[in-house]
Formats: C-alpha cells, structure tokens, sequence
C-alpha cells in the first residue's frame, strides 16, 4: 500500500491515503465486533478460552470485557481521524470537503449530468454523511465512558467519575446514539451502492485501493494526496497517548 509512485500519473489517481483506508475498514471492523459483543454471541467466548488457555489473560473477558476492548481501538482510530482531517492528506482534511450550502445545493444540481464523473475525495453532499458519522461515532464512544449497566458490575472505564443515576443516563444515551449509527450506516451504504450501481461511479475500488482511473476523475486535479510518515507517526502517538489518558482518567 505505497503512496509514492501513484499520485498523479497518466494512468491513476490517488483518491485516499492508506491510512483514511486502514481507518475507514479498521472503523467497520471494529463496530462489527463491538455490536455483536454488546449482545451474547458465542463466538466471544470461544476467543474468550482460547486467550485464557494460552496463558495471554489469566480470567476470561467475557462479552462486556472484549466491547471495551474493542472500544479501545475505535477510540484510537477517531481520536487519528480527527487529528487527520486537520493535518492529513489533501482529501482527507475537513476543510478540503465541508462546504456550506450553496455548495451542496450546486453539486446536487450537477448530478444530472452524464456521464457522472466525480471529482477527487468526498462531495459536498457526501462530506454531511462522513461529519455525521463521525460526530454520532465519537457521541457513541463518549457515552460508552460513562455508562453503568443494570446492577452497576460491566460499566465504563469512566463510569467512577458519575453516580449511578447519572451512569443510567449515558446508557440510555449510548443505546440512542448507537440506533442513530445504525440509520447512518444504512443511508451510508445504500449512498454508495447508489453510486456505485446507479451513478455506475466506481467509488468502492479507491476506498479498497486507494487509486482510480485519472479519465474517471472530474476535471484535472493537481493535489497531491500523500501520508506524510512524520505526520502518521505524530497522529499515532498522540492518538494512543490520549487514548491512555482518557482509560486511565
Ligand atoms: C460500519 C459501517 C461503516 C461505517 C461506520 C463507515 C464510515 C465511513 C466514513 C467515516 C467514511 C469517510 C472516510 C474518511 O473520510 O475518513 C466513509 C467513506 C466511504 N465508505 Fe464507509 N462506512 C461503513 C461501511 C461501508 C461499506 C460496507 C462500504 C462499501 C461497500 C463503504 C464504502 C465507503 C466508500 C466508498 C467511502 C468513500 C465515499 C466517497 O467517495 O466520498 N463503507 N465510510
């Protein structure tokens, strides 16, 4: 997953970054895990005596063991995603593709034309759907800190600092905001299928590759979408040093 030799040639285009690719399947991944841990799958405690029985944890997890677990990771990859869309790569970055109304109501209108082109990174349309993800994803997580389960034994790792009723309320809280996730996601996924299928705009490969055809790209973008090593290695630090930080509040 090189980013050098594929920004501008003839040929392809770099839409993504690998990191916004590691981050974006990594994010499915890990929601996969983390919802069917909040219910009783098997499958968790099978991994639960295969960690035991190799001496790498000493009692079993269990479900709620393994979600926080999995929290720790989702909690990483957003806190990287945010430092991201501000000192990332060109497409990656907020300011690149958050655009105010007269924008989205242009693009809308735009999507008549055919063939349908898009252009390189996130439209103004797309850009609401990925900010809204991302603040109920971070809404999700927030509130999972301070959440106090029934009879108060598979809470938070934040959850000391707020008294029961208070811990109840994020729990309600975090089963509200994980329904809105999963609305999000539905809309998410049938925006690409839509795309994908209907607008026959091949935006799935990039997210998987990281690069499309240049011809397949709305006029002739010059930016140059590049992962900066310093900066991925200063995103990673920071990120697992507040993701500490935050576990050990
Ligand atoms: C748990 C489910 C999912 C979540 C939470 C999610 C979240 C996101 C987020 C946050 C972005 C913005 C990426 C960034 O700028 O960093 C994104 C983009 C994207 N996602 Fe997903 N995604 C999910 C599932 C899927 C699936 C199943 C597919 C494909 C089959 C998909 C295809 C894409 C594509 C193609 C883009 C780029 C859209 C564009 O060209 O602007 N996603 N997704």
């Amino acid at each position: 997953m090189t980013d050098s030799a594929n920004t501008n040639t003839q040929s392809r285009i770099l839409v993504w970054d690998w990191t916004v690719r590691v981050f974006h399947w990594a994010t499915v991944l890990l929601i996969i895990c983390m919802w069917s841990t909040a219910d009783n799958h098997g499958i968790w405690k099978q991994l639960d005596q295969f960690v035991v029985a190799n001496g790498w944890d000493e009692y079993p997890r269990g479900n709620m063991g393994w979600h926080r677990t999995f929290a720790i990771g989702l909690l990483f990859l957003l806190i990287y995603r945010i430092y991201w869309g501000v000192f990332g790569s060109t497409t990656a970055r907020f300011s690149q593709f958050v655009k105010g109304p007269a924008a989205v109501r242009s693009y809308i209108s735009a999507l008549k034309e055919r063939p349908y082109k898009p252009g390189l990174g996130h439209n103004p349309l797309g850009a609401l759907s990925v900010i809204a993800l991302l603040v109920v994803l971070t809404t999700q997580l927030t509130t999972g800190l301070f959440t106090i389960d029934v009879d108060g034994l598979e809470s938070g790792p934040l959850s000391r600092h707020v008294d029961f009723d208070t811990g109840r309320l994020f729990a309600t809280l975090h089963e509200n905001s994980f329904r809105a996730l999963y609305i999000l996601i539905g809309l998410h996924v049938l925006a690409v299928a839509v795309y994908q299928f209907l607008l026959k705009a091949n935006i799935i490969q990039p997210m998987i590759t990281g690069g499309r055809p240049a011809d397949s790209v709305k006029g002739h973008p010059t930016d140059t979408v590049r992962a900066s090593l310093v900066r991925v290695a200063i995103g990673v630090v920071l990120s697992g040093g507040l993701v500490w930080l935050i576990w050990n509040a």
